[in-house]
């Protein structure tokens, strides 16, 4: 695929198949690409717990929302269409800088990149509470955790449409389930000088 070809496959993914796990060698490479992500005086403030065990992937996911511009009954997936990896994102809250919020958009931008070059499809959930995050997955004081990110294989498709200014830009379903995800056109959200 190329790169283009990536960034379009890599959109939002709210189905799995939950019989189809990833395999701890993928796992390995998604966790690998955030050595490759810049971030801010490459301090590298940021950690990662990656959840691979099934009963903790299960918990985190009955503390996630999904997808909220639809009824909870179509966005969240139903069982055998959970996800099967979680990546929890850990801010350290002593030395969070103005940039964390852009050091943590790079390297999800890696993950989900590397995995959706292996076909995995993933979906990131800001819809989380540090607390219940620190219940589940017991890490240090200072750090909190206000993302994290599914993973899985795709059971469903998802394709952006192009959409004017000022149009709705919720993101729906078609006839087939699947996601279709409307963004706003190239000419609209950039001035060219
Ligand atoms: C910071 C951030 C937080 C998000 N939180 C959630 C969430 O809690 N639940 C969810 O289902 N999707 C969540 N999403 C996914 C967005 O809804 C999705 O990116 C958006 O609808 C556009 O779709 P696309 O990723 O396919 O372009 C989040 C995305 C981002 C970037």
């Amino acid at each position: 695929m190329t790169l283009e070809n990536l960034l379009e496959w890599r959109r939002t993914y709210r189905k799995f198949d939950e019989n189809k796990l990833i395999s701890k060698e993928d796992i390995e490479d998604i966790l690998n690409s955030i050595k490759f992500a810049s971030c801010a005086n490459n301090r590298q403030y940021l950690r990662f717990i990656s959840v691979e065990s099934k009963d903790k992937v299960l918990e985190i996911f009955e503390n996630t929302k999904w997808a909220a511009s639809l009824p909870n009954n179509i966005g969240r997936p139903k069982e055998g269409e959970r996800p099967v990896y979680f990546i929890a994102i850990l801010s350290d809250e002593e030395k969070k800088l103005r940039f964390n919020g852009i050091d943590e958009g790079l390297v999800i931008s890696n993950l989900t990149l590397l995995a959706a070059e292996k076909g995995i499809g993933s979906c990131i959930i800001g819809s989380v509470n540090d607390k219940k995050m620190r219940e589940i997955l017991n890490y240090e004081d200072n750090y909190s955790c206000d993302l994290v990110v599914a993973f899985g294989y795709p059971k469903v498709k998802s394709s952006i449409k192009e959409i004017n200014a000022g149009e709705d830009q919720a993101y729906y379903l078609d006839e087939d389930g699947n996601y279709i995800v409307p963004k706003y056109k190239i000419k609209d959200l950039v001035r060219r000088i």
